[in-house]
């Protein structure tokens, strides 16, 4: 470390605007450099956070021996490359989600961090939000009871992210909205539920508006584009079995004739109490609702919220993790468990039956 500070270099200009607002919100980080292959977005962020170096390729960046740890938001199928170069050339790596395609190149990463001494951090955000820490608070001290059904969903009316990009493209991406925004949604749940373990898993996968070239959100319009190669689910339904009894039902969707606009949320129903998380455009207040009973009569409870900062809440614990050795969290093992379900999803939706999940190694919340 050069100082007091961790010097952070950020790769990707797209959602790396939310890194570097992150970065700069954490008085003990410094972001002193930016890598992108876009070099218009790229030079807009660097003027706007006053960014000192400016590099193309993350290669060259990683080169940079003022560096001491990298903040990355590149296409999936860059997260294991980029990676596993930024912790051989000795950098903390702080990876979005999901963390990688599918199980084996996650592993990897995990191995390779390990091999090198070096912080694997991946990124979901959404664990910032004061509703979501407020329902694993209850949730810990017992206040709901057992929690035995639970529902996670992130569905969008017409949210396709780049139709014809690396996004729907499944070699390139992985998958679509279940890598996607349904990686959020699980996370956020289980989080809640202190990572339970899964042990089957039903589910379905559909593209219904996608390959039509309706759905899409591209340059801040509702588009249509027929003839573009749409490759991934646009809706995705999985029913998840724990191995305590617990169910999750999970919906998540970038398209499709429904009321939602973009709206993502967690119900958890317990034996002494419930909770309900609904956020309608990412909406920061009115989004949550504990349900519970005094003498018979049932009760709603609405917490009044506090904004907060996703990134800015991950920026903090990343930086803790390197400079206070606090615990990484979320840990890319975490991360690792999501995509593993995730993969267990997508076979069940490909073979069409139940699909039984492999005991996971203990991770902890
Ligand atoms: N946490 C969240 O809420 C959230 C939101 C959106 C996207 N994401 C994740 O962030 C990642 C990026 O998504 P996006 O929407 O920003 O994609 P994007 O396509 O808009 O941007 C990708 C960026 O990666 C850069 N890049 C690609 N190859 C590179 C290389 N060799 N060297 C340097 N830079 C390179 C591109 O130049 C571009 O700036 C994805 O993994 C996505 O899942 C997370």
């Amino acid at each position: 470390m050069g100082s007091d500070k961790v010097r952070i270099g950020i790769i990707g200009c797209g959602i790396g605007i939310f890194h570097l607002e992150g970065f700069e919100k954490e008085r003990r980080a410094e972001v002193v450099a930016l890598a992108g292959l876009d070099t218009e977005r790229c030079v807009m962020l660097q003027n706007r956070f006053n960014v000192p170096r400016r590099y193309g390729d993350y290669s060259e960046m990683l080169a940079d021996p003022e560096i001491d740890a990298v903040s990355i938001a590149v296409p999936n199928h860059l997260h294991l490359p980029v990676t596993l170069d930024a912790l051989a050339a000795g950098k903390h790596v702080l990876v979005e989600k999901p963390l990688a395609r599918n199980v084996v190149e996650g592993q990897q990463m995990i191995d390779a961090a390990r091999a090198a001494g070096r912080i694997l951090m991946i990124i979901f955000n959404r664990r910032g939000r004061h509703d979501v820490r407020l329902v694993k608070r209850e949730v810990e001290r017992g206040r709901l009871g057992k929690i035995y059904h639970a529902k996670a969903f992130w569905m969008r009316r017409s949210g396709i992210p780049g139709l014809g990009s690396w996004f729907t493209n499944k070699e390139l991406a992985g998958g679509g909205p279940l890598i996607d925004l349904g990686v959020h949604a699980l996370d956020m749940s289980l989080w809640i539920l202190g990572n339970p373990s899964p042990v089957a898993v039903s589910a379905a996968t559909y593209a219904a508006l996608g390959p039509k070239g309706k759905g899409q959100w591209q340059g801040n319009r509702f588009a249509v584009t027929p003839d573009v190669a749409y490759e991934v689910e646009d809706f995705a339904t999985a029913m998840v079995r724990f191995e305590d009894g617990m169910t999750l039902q999970l919906d998540a969707s970038w398209a499709g004739y429904t009321r939602h606009t973009d709206e993502f949320g967690v119900t958890l129903m317990g034996d002494n109490g419930g909770a309900e998380i609904h956020v309608k455009d990412y909406a920061d207040s009115g989004t949550l609702r504990f349900f519970g009973e005094i003498e018979g009569t049932p009760t709603v409870t609405e917490p009044r919220l506090l904004a907060t900062h996703g990134h800015g809440e991950m920026a903090k614990s990343f930086v803790a993790s390197i400079l206070d050795d606090a615990p990484v969290s979320p840990s890319a093992e975490e991360g690792l468990e999501r995509v593993r379900l995730i993969e267990a999803i997508y076979r069940s939706a490909q073979e069409g039956r139940e699909i039984e999940i492999a005991p996971l190694a203990a991770v902890t919340a």
